[in-house]
């Protein structure tokens, strides 16, 4: 799977997935992360990618042209990209493979499901707002949906992508190659993952539930369901809410 990502800031998004797991599937080429630098885009000599908002107000807004010229190098296909002209109509070429997201706290809520999802495209395109925000008529254009990563305001999308890059990458086989501890995992099954431990058996008077030390697989599989919908319901009754 390929991700891009589309920033004012690319070393940022590098760095922030330069570590671990990820570095280890990029290494091995399991997954691919491109960068791209929005401002290459430019056309100005002084290389602007922003400008006021009309009708006024705070801040600086990121140029949709700036932006589609930045997309269309990635997500179109080779040749129709280069033969049009006109920018507008650029967005029909894009191919089914190719899933484009703007990070924005306006954006729908990053969960393990929409992670899952995501990990069947072929081609993830990610842009990173900065500023203000971004002209409308980009993501209208070119945006498939908007993802946020909580209810708070970041300064920019890159950490955004870069959460977005390790949480859907841990759904592609070949990264997480234990399934199992996927499935596993917090969220799977709309609970979180029960208590683990692991040697010494006891640390600073506290011991190993003695469940874990039995070998009875089925009472510790029980055991670990219960713990699962205890924990759920202590730190996030609201998972446990149907609606
Ligand atoms: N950009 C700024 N804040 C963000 C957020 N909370 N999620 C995703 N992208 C963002």
């Amino acid at each position: 799977m390929k991700f891009t990502v589309l920033s004012l800031f690319p070393e940022a998004v590098r760095a922030a997935l330069d570590f671990s797991l990820i570095k280890k599937s990029l290494t091995a080429g399991r997954i691919e992360l491109n960068t791209v630098q929005i401002r290459d885009f430019s056309t100005d000599k002084h290389k602007t990618v922003d400008d006021s908002p009309y009708g006024g107000g705070e801040g600086m807004l990121m140029r949709a042209d700036v932006l589609h010229r930045a997309w269309a190098s990635v997500a179109l296909e080779k040749g129709v990209a280069e033969s049009s002209t006109d920018e507008s109509s650029l967005g029909s070429t894009v191919s089914a493979a190719v899933h484009t997201v703007f990070l924005s706290p306006q954006g729908k809520p990053l969960t393990s499901e929409k992670a899952r999802q995501l990990a069947s495209f072929e081609h993830l395109v990610l842009v990173c707002g900065h500023y203000e925000g971004v002209d409308q008529r980009f993501i209208d254009l070119c945006v498939d949906e908007e993802l946020s990563i909580g209810d708070y305001v970041l300064t920019g999308g890159e950490l955004a992508a870069a959460v977005v890059v390790d949480a859907v990458s841990r759904f592609i086989p070949s990264v997480v190659q234990n399934l199992e501890s996927v499935n596993r995992d917090s969220f799977e099954g709309g609970l979180l993952k029960y208590p683990q431990y692991t040697r010494p058996p006891v640390f600073e008077s506290l011991p190993v539930p003695e469940v874990l030390l039995g070998g009875d697989h089925k009472k510790i599989e029980a055991w670990r369901k219960e713990q699962s919908l205890k924990v759920t319901q202590e730190k996030r009754p609201d998972l446990l809410k149907s609606d």
